[in-house]
Parts: structure tokens; C-alpha cells; sequence
């Protein structure tokens, strides 16, 4: 018998900014996004308000999905794919994010996609807003720290609620909503950043903290709006929260380490989930804002908005564990290790994040285990230079190995009663680095011939694990065999 559910909704996912392309085309307006340069492992992407000549937007080109989606989809649903999740690019629909009317060719193409999905039976799963928004937002309101911008997105979901009524019943608010409280005030809250920048690095002020919270409770409020109104165009319409998910271990069994670690899962995961998924700030949130000065603007109409507009799931991106310490000369070893220090147990990718399946299902059994509802892996995957044969195949048998540690931990979360509705690894199909804007770091099952120089036709080769994950899928998880 599967462990796996019989109606398992197995699939992909990708983001507009990250794989569309056509970032000037048919009436899109300029996002956040188009204005980041392309960085490396080691050197930070940067902000310019006005492009350069010559420089390199990743997000210009991205994967030109924009221009491939009826050759992709196909792809898709030739792994056999049961939903796909993408994301609308806010500037294809309201170009400067404050316009009266949508731009009808934003609406067009998205509906062309959607149809094309269902034409091969694939359910669509839509991001309303992952780490873009159009730039007129930042510039001219100062993005989500102006509460003006709650309704510019409500107006923006609704809009997409009223038009794909019909075509689309799994939505996303926010991608990895909870970034906005670490370090992702211009990706994930519009905030504005000094030109030449690097927008997502650094040591957060409580100056910093202060803004991001206020923008990210805007974000609640708009989220919980959105919600409400989705469910009243259309009682089937299942509207989750998206939260980047944040294992954090303690590096010993040290009380100090365990602590930190708690604090950690606690302000990086339940923060946000509780709000959404609860509707109301958990109890640590008080402390958190007095000891670093955050005095947010809650309305009680805000207060009531954030209980009535609950999420119908829960969905989460997973890539890799954090291990922690309040030993500040074992943290100073760590290194290029951002988020704590390395864990002797785990190994590394080239761009230093830890491969942990087993963490995946201590996550699913703690999301669980705390709300209830059901939960799904909208990200996970390895990031990896794919190398090209002789004979133009890919033989990616380190993705294979990475996917399969994961989706048999996934089984085990579902044999301990965790309700488990899908899974959609990240890039199904190359695109852009979020983090480092480069193509260079792949995760798809097909390769795209597009690389850093900008070289490459963007044509698209099936790698090794293009096969592999259509046998996963076939057999309901059963198969995970790479033979
Ligand atoms: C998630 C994001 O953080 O991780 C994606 O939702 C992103 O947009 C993915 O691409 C992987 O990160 P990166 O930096 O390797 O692209």
C-alpha cells in the first residue's frame, strides 16, 4: 500500500521574476526585482535605480519562459506533473501597482498559461506576489511600510480571484513571507535601498527591524484581506501562507544553545505562521519588539481583518538546516556560514547550504504538530552546476540523490500522521538564482541553455532526473529507485 496519498498533488515550481523573462514586454511595468544585478556565491547582487548600459539583469531574461510556456508546460506534463506552481508578476497585471485599470496583455498571457495547464490536466498553484512588486510602489509610497500598498494588492488579488475564477483554485499570498523579517526588506517588502546596494545583506539596526516588521504586519493585513475576498469569489478556492522553513538545531545539548535555537524557530517560523494560520501574534512577540525598540501600528479593525483571514494550508519552502551557538568562537569558525555554524553531521553544496532531508520531516511534524491544517513543500531542491556531455545529456545523479533523501522523509512525515497534500520542488525547469542571480546554480529536471555571459539559446534538454521524478510520480512515490 502507498504511504503516499492517492489524489498526492506532485508537481514543480518556479517565479516569475526569476524564469518569465520579457521584464519590458507587452506593457509590464518595472518591478524590485528588474533592478538587481546579477551577483556570485561571494559577491553580493546589487541595486541600481536607473539601469546601466551593459549591465546584467537576470530578471530581464530570465528562462524566457514568457515566450516558451506552451514548450514548457508540455515538459511538465510530460513528468506527468499534477499541479504546477508559478507566480504573476504584479507588474504584468498593474504595471506601477497604484494604475486604475489592469493591462489587459498581463491578464491575456496568464490566462493562456492557465489554460495550457489544464489542458493536460495540471492544477495551477499561484504565487500572488513572490519577492517582486513594481518598483512605482517603493519610489513613490516607500513599498510596504506605506499602508496605502495593502490596497493596491487587494485591488491586485482580487483582480486575479475575479478573471482566473474558473482556471485556478490554489493560492499563495506571499512567498516566504517570513524573509521580510530577516534580511529581505527590498526583495520581500519594497523597501527602498541606497543605489548601488546590495539589498540583502547585512546586520539589521532596530531602526531596520522596526521598518520590516511594520511593513511585514501591512503584508498581514493585506494577506488576511485577500483571503476573505478570495474565499467570497469562490468558496473553493484553497488560499495558503507560503514561509520559508527554518530548522534550527543547537549545536550542543549546552541549555544556552538549545534556547537559542528555540528563539530562532520561534521568531523566524512562528512568527509568521501564527499570524496566518492562527490569526493573532504569538506570545513572544511582545518581548521580541521591546528589546529592539519595534512599536508597531495594530488597529483593532487590523486585529479582527488578521482572525477572520485565515489560511486554508500551510506551504513552505525547504532546502537545508541552521545549527546554532552562543560559543561566539565556534560561530567566528563558521565563516561564510550566514545563518549559525556548520554542523559536523551534514554535508554541503557548493553554495554552502546543509543537505538535510531528516530536517524536512522534524519540520513537517512541527508545523503540523502546531496548526493542524494541511501542509505542503511548495520549494526544496538542490542548487548545482549541471555539466553538459558530449552526447548533450545531463546526468544529474547528485539532484536524483538529494530529491530522493527528501521525498523518503516526506513518506516517513505522512507514516507519523502529518497530512501532507503536495510537493513541488524548486526550478523544475533552470531559472535565475534568487540569491546570487545566477543561472550557473541549477535546479531543474530541464536543463536551459542560458548561462552567466548571457550565451546560450534557451532551448531546453531533459536531464537524467527529468526521468527519474516522472517513474517518482507514475508509482506514486513508490519508485525512487535511480536505475
Ligand atoms: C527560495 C525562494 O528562497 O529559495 C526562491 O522562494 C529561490 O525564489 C529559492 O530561488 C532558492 O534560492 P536561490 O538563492 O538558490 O535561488
Amino acid at each position: 500500500m502507498t504511504e503516499f496519498p492517492k489524489n498526492f498533488l506532485w508537481g514543480g515550481a518556479t517565479a516569475a521574476n526569476q524564469y518569465e523573462g520579457a521584464w519590458d514586454v507587452d506593457g509590464k511595468g518595472v518591478s524590485t526585482a528588474d533592478l538587481l544585478l546579477g551577483g556570485t556565491y561571494d559577491k553580493a547582487r546589487v541595486f541600481t535605480k536607473e539601469l546601466k548600459a551593459n549591465a546584467y539583469y537576470p530578471s530581464h531574461e530570465g528562462s524566457d519562459f514568457y515566450h516558451h510556456y506552451k514548450e514548457d508546460i508540455k515538459l511538465l506534463a510530460g513528468m506527468g506533473y499534477k499541479t504546477y506552481r508559478m507566480s504573476v508578476a504584479w507588474t504584468r497585471i498593474f504595471p506601477n501597482g497604484d494604475d486604475a485599470e489592469p493591462n489587459q496583455k498581463g491578464l491575456d498571457f496568464y490566462r493562456n498559461v492557465f489554460e495550457e495547464c489544464r489542458k493536460y490536466g495540471i492544477e495551477p498553484l499561484v504565487t500572488i506576489s513572490h519577492y517582486e512588486m513594481p518598483y512605482h510602489l517603493t519610489e513613490a509610497y516607500g513599498g510596504w511600510d506605506d499602508r496605502r500598498v495593502i490596497d493596491f494588492y487587494v485591488k491586485y488579488a482580487k483582480t486575479l480571484f475575479t478573471e482566473y475564477k474558473d482556471l485556478v483554485h490554489y493560492w499563495l499570498t506571499f512567498n516566504e513571507i517570513n524573509i521580510g523579517m530577516l534580511f529581505g526588506g527590498y526583495m520581500s517588502l519594497g523597501l527602498p535601498v541606497k543605489d548601488g546596494a546590495a539589498p540583502f545583506n547585512g546586520e539589521m539596526t532596530d531602526e531596520d527591524i522596526q521598518n520590516n516588521l511594520q511593513g511585514l504586519h501591512h503584508q498581514f493585513v493585506a494577506s488576511a484581506l485577500a483571503v476573505k475576498i478570495g474565499h467570497k469569489i469562490n468558496s473553493n478556492n484553497m488560499i495558503g501562507c507560503m514561509i520559508a522553513g527554518n530548522v534550527n538545531y543547537p549545536l550542543t545539548s549546552r541549555p544556552d544553545d538549545v534556547l537559542k535555537a528555540q528563539l530562532a524557530n520561534e521568531i523566524n517560523n512562528y512568527y509568521c505562521g501564527d499570524v496566518q494560520v492562527r490569526g493573532a501574534y504569538p506570545h513572544f512577540a511582545q518581548r521580541f519588539w521591546d528589546e529592539h525598540n519595534v512599536k508597531l501600528n495594530i488597529t483593532a479593525e487590523d486585529a479582527e481583518v488578521l482572525k477572520e483571514g485565515t489560511v486554508d494550508y500551510y506551504t513552505f519552502s525547504y532546502y537545508s538546516s541552521n545549527t546554532l551557538t552562543t560559543d561566539p568562537s565556534k560561530a567566528d569558525a563558521a565563516g561564510n556560514f550566514s545563518t549559525g555554524v556548520k554542523n559536523p553531521y551534514l554535508k554541503y553544496s557548493e553554495w554552502g547550504w546543509a543537505m538535510d532531508p531528516k530536517g524536512l520531516r522534524w519540520y513537517l511534524n512541527d508545523v503540523y504538530g502546531r496548526y493542524g491544517i494541511p501542509v505542503m513543500v511548495v520549494e526544496n531542491g538542490l542548487g548545482a552546476r549541471d555539466v553538459v556531455e558530449k552526447d548533450g545529456s545531463i546526468k544529474d545523479d547528485y539532484r536524483i540523490d538529494y530529491l530522493k533523501g527528501h521525498i523518503e522523509q516526506m513518506k516517513e512525515a505522512i507514516k507519523d500522521g502529518v497530512d501532507l497534500i503536495g510537493y513541488t520542488p524548486w526550478g523544475c525547469i533552470d531559472l535565475v538564482s534568487a540569491g546570487t542571480g545566477q543561472m550557473a546554480k541549477r535546479y531543474g529536471f530541464v536543463y536551459v541553455d542560458r548561462d552567466d555571459n548571457q550565451e546560450g539559446d534557451f532551448s531546453r534538454t531533459p536531464k537524467k532526473s527529468y526521468y527519474w521524478y516522472k517513474k517518482v510520480i507514475e508509482s506514486n512515490g513508490e519508485d525512487l529507485e535511480n536505475k
